[in-house]
């Protein structure tokens, strides 16, 4: 029970995490999985392993296949805790074993374990594995997105089992992308891709097209994409390669995302002829209300949008501080290629709305100017000129979309 073969003879082992909600701080409502790959060949070879608290789960799935004392190899792709941890588990199990492991990740590995003990093997890009019938081709991916990441290819069997990238926070019974889709929807993959994406990846847009190329340059056929979360892409891994390089490449909806806080609710009430005013010039918006919405969803509202207004009330004097936690979360994810700008309400002398644009220009980002301040509650002729700010901000959006 739980094993299942992804193609001839490589086998899923790994375990479904139904329950965590919060992954160091990305917030995981559909839950995750680590995802693990046993290939049976003449020397049994297992590629990483699972989130230690799993470790039985994976260490049963291995058995219902084969004794892991024959484990010949272990491939590490990456040494994040959620990938690494089963490993003195499996080396005590298979004490013969030899690691495969990048420079980067051997070296994080000894800060870890104490590797003295085990048989370990550095490999690089392009460097070889023969396990029998099959040979493994491992692939360097420095920053996508830790400095030891790796992928390991199946040559014969065109998978390349890709770890993090491509992969997505999903629990669930199915394991495949046809098998998913027939009992969730094409949208909850995509959009799942897309949150993974935002939240893990954003950095790293300009490697992901470089990787890719590398990639494409290498003319590896790729029939099935294994990663490390969520589902395995076997009926279409040409959309999730897509789907990268489109994100890679700062794709986004011409649309605005209004994320706000609000105190006394004038910043709250700035929102709806703001929004009433995006929607005349016929773009889509969607509003975030911080504290009411994990960080991690609105840092992919974002990303999917082309444009952004920040919604700030000032306190002594600066952001309010759920608003100034959002900026400096999205300050370290490097965006690209977005449309800001901000508003708020104040009471006594402002300040706010001054100090989201200097995250915007501290970010790189392009900006609407100037912002708009309200004093305490907003009045009739106040939500007039919210209306024609969110009217106006809309028609730069479309604007700067069309340099993309
Ligand atoms: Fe899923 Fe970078 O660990």
């Amino acid at each position: 029970m739980g094993i299942v073969e992804v193609r001839n003879k490589i086998y899923w082992v790994g375990a479904i995490d139904w329950a965590v909600r919060d992954f160091h701080g990305y917030i995981t409502p559909s839950g995750t999985t680590y995802n693990n790959y046993l290939i049976l060949d003449k020397e049994v070879t297992l590629v990483d392993t699972v989130k230690h608290d799993f470790s039985d789960i994976t260490i049963k799935n291995i058995k219902a296949i084969t004794d892991p004392a024959g484990i010949k190899n272990v491939v590490i792709n990456h040494i994040e805790n959620d990938h690494v941890t089963s490993i003195a588990e499996i080396m005590h199990l298979a004490p013969k074993a030899t690691i495969y492991i990048t420079e980067k990740g051997k070296k994080g590995l000894d800060r870890f374990y104490d590797t003295s003990r085990w048989d370990i093997k550095v490999v690089k890009s392009g460097d070889t594995l023969n396990i029998g019938s099959r040979t493994l081709l491992f692939l360097e991916t420095p920053m996508l997105h830790w400095p030891d990441s790796m992928m390991t290819y199946v040559k014969e069997d065109k998978v390349l089992i890709s770890q993090d990238a491509f992969g997505q926070h999903i629990a669930s019974a199915a394991r495949f992308d046809d098998e998913l889709i027939d009992c969730e929807s094409a949208t909850f993959l995509e959009d799942s891709v897309i949150d993974y994406y935002a939240n893990i990846l954003m950095p790293f847009g300009q490697l992901i097209k470089a990787k890719v190329a590398d990639i494409q340059k290498l003319g590896l056929e790729i029939e099935i994409i294994a990663p490390d979360h969520g589902i395995i892409w076997r009926k279409n891994p040409g959309k999730v390669l897509q789907m990268y390089l489109d994100m890679a490449s700062s794709k986004a909806q011409e649309s605005v995302a209004i994320i706000y806080d609000t105190m006394w609710h004038s910043t709250e009430i700035m929102t709806i002829p703001i929004m009433e005013g995006i929607k005349d010039e016929g773009l889509q918006c969607r509003v975030i209300k911080l504290r009411a919405t994990p960080m991690s969803a609105a840092i992919k509202e974002f990303w999917k949008a082309r444009g952004m207004l920040v919604g700030t009330p000032t306190l002594n004097n600066i952001m309010y501080p759920s608003v100034a936690e959002f900026l400096t979360h999205l300050r370290g994810l490097r965006p690209k290629n977005r449309i800001a700008g901000a508003f708020g309400s104040y009471g006594w002398g402002g300040g706010a709305v001054k100090e989201a644009y200097e995250e915007f220009k501290r970010m790189g980002l392009e900006i609407v100017e100037p912002g708009l301040q309200v004093l305490y509650r907003p009045s009739k002729e106040d939500e007039t000129k919210c209306y024609d700010f969110g009217r106006d901000f809309a028609k730069k959006v479309k604007e700067y979309h069309k340099k993309f």
